[in-house]
């Protein structure tokens, strides 16, 4: 990855995460490319223009009105000098201004003001993010073309829990170098099956399981980052689904295997998803009632597995390239072998989820990429990196296919 000879304009707004923007010039840098900082009234409560400046080696802008400023380069100059403007942290007030074409200081004019591409690393307290007027910014904004880094989920300064913290800064280089790198799956069109399923016992209780939609949910940001149309068939995950992604919400394994069979034909899909093998025979029309006397019994009878539906479709319907997943707990190579000649997909990632191995439930994974003819072992990292290296090996295949 180099950044070199990019010239990004660092907008840092008003929240506590503003400190990990600091850190964020020194790795933008470190890829060579050339940052310049512009802090708000409200960022300068958190971080200091010095320390902005001395990071990024250059001259912090912060007052609209700053004559000098206005006579050295004007903010329309500046913000068109830039390649990429990237706003860390996105606060909810900076977002809303955004949404609204508001022009009330430095940063928000310059918004305004340029024709270049904007990335944004929403931060804000839990509830602010999911306020109904900051999700609605947000779709309006990525409806204007604004790329979205985050937010994640986790503790906050706050002392709250939920998503609305910002991108670590690894992430947000990540994207800023996916943004600027080869698009090779441009005019692709690629599907992802992700998250758990919901099979129904009653109208109120099912059977599912602990998937988070973690692995999918990077599989599908790193095809789109490669350019390629995304279709995202998710069941119900706790990782929201990638920006920018076509999001087709599914609670079933049945639910799931229609929306897919809808969505064909597509260049490549890739199964993630954590499908339920069985759903109750026949689930009961009404919620079902404690009677004092017998425990219910569940029949149970087989979802259909749709990796193999689409594996074994006739070639004219079928995918050019069908990967599925494998986690196992003993025999990783041979059970991702058996798998790949059962179902009749063209390449299998096959992950260790034994206990010792840490990924269920983690945030790494260890994945062997088992094909007809051989087996690479990738290296033990993120779940995001993984779905980049998967990315990046599919847009190789369909290149030459
Ligand atoms: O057979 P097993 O569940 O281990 O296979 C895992 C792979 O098959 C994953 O890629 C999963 O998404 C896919 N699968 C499916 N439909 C099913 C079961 C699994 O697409 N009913």
């Amino acid at each position: 990855m180099t950044l070199s000879g990019k010239h990004i304009l660092l907008i840092v707004a008003g929240g506590i995460a503003a400190y990990k923007s600091l850190d964020l010039i020194r790795q933008l840098r470190a890829q060579g490319a050339d940052v310049t900082p512009v802090l708000t009234r409200a960022g300068a409560q958190f971080v200091t223009p010095l320390s902005l400046s001395a990071l990024a080696g250059r001259k912090v802008y912060s007052d609209l009105f700053d004559l000098t400023d206005e006579a050295e380069m004007g903010h329309i100059q500046l913000s068109r000098s830039a390649d990429l403007i990237v706003v860390a942290p996105a606060t909810a007030n900076i977002m809303a201004q955004m949404a609204q074409g508001a022009a009330s200081d430095l940063a928000s004019t310059l918004l305004l003001a340029t024709d270049t591409p904007v990335m944004m690393a929403p931060a804000m307290n839990v509830r602010m993010w999911d306020h109904p007027a900051t999700q609605r910014n947000l779709q309006q904004l990525l409806a204007d073309g604004v790329l979205c880094v985050g937010p994640n989920s986790g503790d906050m300064a706050c002392g709250e829990y939920g998503s609305g913290r910002m991108a670590e800064p690894a992430e947000i280089l990540a994207a800023v170098a996916a943004h600027f790198g080869p698009k090779p799956l441009l005019g692709r069109r690629v599907l992802v099956t992700s998250g758990p399923t919901r099979e129904a016992i009653d109208p109120v209780r099912y059977i599912s399981n602990h998937s988070s939609g973690a692995q999918g949910a990077a599989v599908a940001a790193a095809l789109r980052d490669l350019g390629a149309v995304v279709e995202f068939v998710t069941g119900p995950a706790d990782v929201p689904p990638p920006h920018g992604a076509v999001v087709h919400k599914v609670q079933s394994a049945q639910d799931m295997h229609d929306q897919v069979m809808a969505l064909l034909p597509v260049d490549a899909a890739v199964f993630t998803a954590a499908v339920a093998d069985w759903r109750v025979k026949s689930a009961a029309a009404q919620k079902m009632k404690k009677t004092g006397k017998e425990l219910p019994v569940l029949e149970f009878t087989e979802n259909p597995d749709i990796l193999a539906a689409v594996s074994q479709l006739p070639v004219r319907q079928r995918p050019r390239l069908v990967v599925g997943f494998a986690a196992e707990t003993e025999n990783l190579i041979d059970h991702a072998r058996a798998k790949l000649r059962k179902k009749g997909c063209d390449w299998i990632c096959a992950n260790d989820v034994s206990p010792q191995s840490g990924t269920f439930g983690g945030s790494d994974s260890q994945i062997h990429l088992v094909t007809a003819q051989e087996v690479e072992t990738w290296p033990h990292q993120s779940k995001q990196a993984a779905a980049r290296m998967l990315a990046a090996r599919m847009a190789a295949a369909l290149g030459d296919r």
